[in-house]
């Protein structure tokens, strides 16, 4: 199964399969033709799969791998220096194409590697977890974290080909398999009620991980995210769409130390957002209601990190980049499956300091 991501000269398919690892070689040789491949990992997945991958591509004189410490800690500057540096040392040329075999965290790491290497080579996503594979690994969003917030630091490098072999989700930890799904309900409530539905209508066949399940899951997700991508790559206006959940999401996630999962913080941050929605009545009061039958059904925790202060919150969302002309802007449904516009026919929301503290308050 495959889904086009139609972006002129820099279009690409994302394949979804299972055992589709058992071909990488065959898939990165046709997709991304390269003399030599670097596969990026993390200390967790490069175990699992690394060996497996290097053999594949005809082992040690064809790739190399490295791999960093897992965790979103580790998506910063000093990680993406040791990786260049690594296969600078390692004699990687311009011939190269990187893989990057892991999460949205390798993902995006991975991808930053590849925009910014010998001033740009190729690169191959292959999500192995079930947030990557439902949305971080298509849209050609790269970088890394600072002090100063998430991905602050980046560049927009649109992979090759996509690979998504769902039977490596037998490994993943059934707390990320719960907080990828966030970014599914997120696809659903911006672009698609029907599909919040089939969430929750087969919550048991997806969180028991059925081939045929996730990968309808993965396929309508990717669809409406390429689709999004497609019309605005670079988010001059309608993907801010795909920001829902997310202004106050990195906000959480920053204060909390990154204890918190993206997909987590991000559940939460929807319902926060919605909440803001319906407060200055842009938001059909159904949707904070379907959000959360719909979050609890896919067992998303939504409990607030204890001790934490909506002040903190509010500065690290001030310090995000999402932030334009000073102040926090947020991306708001009009009713389920639709997203609101403001008078200025802008896709975000200017919304006051004191409608972020009530709906705060409220959405608890
Ligand atoms: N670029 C984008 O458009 C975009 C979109 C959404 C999220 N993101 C980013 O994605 C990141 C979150 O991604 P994530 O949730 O995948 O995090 P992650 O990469 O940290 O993966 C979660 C954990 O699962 C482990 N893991 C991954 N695959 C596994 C497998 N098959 N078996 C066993 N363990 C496995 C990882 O080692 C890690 O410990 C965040 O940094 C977020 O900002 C980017
Ligand atoms: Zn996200």
């Amino acid at each position: 199964m495959s889904v086009p991501v139609p972006l002129g000269d820099r279009s690409y398919q994302i394949l979804i399969g299972e055992n589709l690892l058992q071909c990488v070689a065959e898939l990165a040789a046709q997709h991304a033709p390269a003399h030599r491949y670097a596969i990026i990992t993390d200390s967790i997945v490069g175990p699992l799969y690394g060996p497996a991958v290097v053999e594949r591509l005809g082992g040690e004189s064809r790739c190399s791998l490295f791999d960093f410490t897992a965790g979103e800690k580790h998506k910063n500057r000093g990680t993406w220096q040791e990786l260049t540096d690594a296969m600078l040392a390692a004699g990687f040329g311009r011939d190269t194409a990187v893989l990057a075999l892991g999460g949205g965290v390798v993902g995006d790491l991975a991808g930053f590697v590849a925009a910014t290497f010998l001033r740009g080579v190729p690169y191959v996503q292959v999500p192995t977890s079930l947030l990557a594979m439902i949305d971080s690994s298509v849209g050609g969003k790269t970088g890394v974290d600072t002090a100063h917030g998430k991905n602050l630091v980046g560049a927009f490098h649109q992979p090759a080909v996509v690979i998504t072999d769902v039977t490596t989700l037998n490994t993943l930890p059934r707390r990320h398999v719960c907080a990828g799904l966030a970014e599914a309900v997120k696809h659903g409530a911006i672009a698609d009620a029907q599909y919040l539905q089939q969430l929750v209508s087969q919550a048991k066949s997806i969180l028991d991980l059925d081939p045929s399940a996730v990968i309808q899951i993965v396929q309508r997700s990717v669809e409406i995210k390429a689709h999004v991508v497609a019309q605005d790559e670079r988010e001059s206006g309608k993907r801010a769409v795909l920001n829902f959940g997310h202004t106050i999401g990195h906000g959480l996630e920053a204060s909390s130390r990154y204890d918190l999962l993206h997909g987590e913080a991000v559940a939460i941050g929807m319902l926060a957002e919605a909440a803001i929605g319906t407060g200055l009545g842009i938001t059909d009061e159904a949707v904070p209601i379907a959000l959360r039958e719909t979050i609890s059904q896919l067992q998303i925790p939504v409990a607030r990190p204890s001790g934490l202060q909506l002040d903190e919150l509010l500065q690290h969302m001030e310090q995000d980049k999402k932030k334009r002309d000073g102040s926090v802007r947020f991306a708001l449904p009009a009713r389920l499956g639709e997203m609101a516009r403001d008078a200025r026919g802008d896709w975000t929301h200017l919304v006051p300091r004191s409608v972020i503290r009530s709906a705060w308050d409220l959405s608890t």
